[in-house]
């Protein structure tokens, strides 16, 4: 007869883990729209999107009901079909209408942006009237630091101060294409024009060997996304630039990729029946 295992299996304790609750959770960090918790496993984090939205370097902020579900269902849905084609991502498994388990990595401290139209800061920077087309994608990388406003660095101080190997930086380019490569198709296939996006990357670490990967988050927050036949816009800046309800911008984006059913971000309260 074999012995009862005194430890759960690793499945069982997650399970244990996602029924747990919040409060025996320690929190990692708190950032302006996820906070991340310790996970069930070494190696693995919780990430919780919020409802907060910031724009500016966090100079207006708002809490927008239902932008955290929306954006961790997109997030999964992206980072899945990523994982599908091949580009390794952070993404383990959904765990509920908030909460995703992704890996633990270390993330190279640069937003990494690639664009296909002009807009926003390229527009600006350099003269170029917004929807323009670039003539080939762009990456640009700003060094992450909320309190410099995150600068547009080149590969030369991302060399020179040691944030990423030349090598790191190769094969940064390359995920960041496949991304956009991916992405572009997926949204041009719902009659959507991806404009520009945002990526992070992390490292980890297997054995001796360090691997780079997708990590953070893919959603309406850091993309420009224009529906094609209208210009209508279906990313943050409804909410930048005052052009509606962002909960509705980010529900469209999720309705036509078919992630999920209609208004589910809005838990019905109770109403009074006379
Ligand atoms: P960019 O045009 O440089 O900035 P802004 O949004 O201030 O005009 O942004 C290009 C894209 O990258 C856009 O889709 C927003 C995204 N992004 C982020 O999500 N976070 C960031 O910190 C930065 C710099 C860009």
């Amino acid at each position: 007869m074999t012995a009862p295992n005194p430890r759960p299996e690793p499945e069982a304790r997650l399970w244990c883990f996602e029924r747990a609750g919040m409060a025996r959770r320690k929190k990692i960090y708190e950032g302006k729209a996820k906070i991340l918790y310790e996970g069930p496993e070494p190696g693995t984090i919780v990430q919780y999107f919020k409802d907060d939205a910031t724009a500016f370097n966090a100079q207006k902020k708002a809490t927008i009901e239902g932008k955290g579900v929306l954006n961790n269902r997109l997030s999964e849905f992206f980072m899945t079909g990523l994982n599908t084609i091949g580009v390794p991502t952070h993404f383990i498994r959904r765990l509920n209408m908030r909460e995703q388990l992704v890996r633990a990595c270390e993330i190279v401290p640069l937003e990494i942006i690639v664009r296909n139209y002009a807009a926003g800061s390229l527009a600006t920077r350099l003269g170029i009237e917004e929807g323009t087309q670039l003539p080939r994608p762009i990456v640009e990388y700003c060094y992450k630091d909320d309190k410099l406003g995150d600068p547009l660095v080149t590969e030369e101080h991302i060399a020179a101060f040691g944030w990423a190997s030349q090598h790191d930086m190769d094969d940064i380019v390359a995920l960041a294409l496949r991304v956009n490569d991916f992405l572009t198709g997926l949204m041009y296939g719902v009659g959507i024009r991806l404009v520009d996006f945002k990526i992070e990357i992390g490292r980890v670490y297997d054995g001796d060997f360090q691997r780079l990967i997708v990590a953070d988050e893919i959603s309406p927050d850091s993309m420009r996304l224009w529906d094609i036949e209208t210009g209508r816009k279906l990313d943050k800046d409804v909410f930048r630039r005052d052009l509606g309800d962002l909960t509705d911008a980010y529900t469209e984006v999720a309705r036509r990729l078919g992630v999920m059913p209609k208004q589910a971000t809005h838990i019905a309260k109770p109403k009074l029946i006379n």
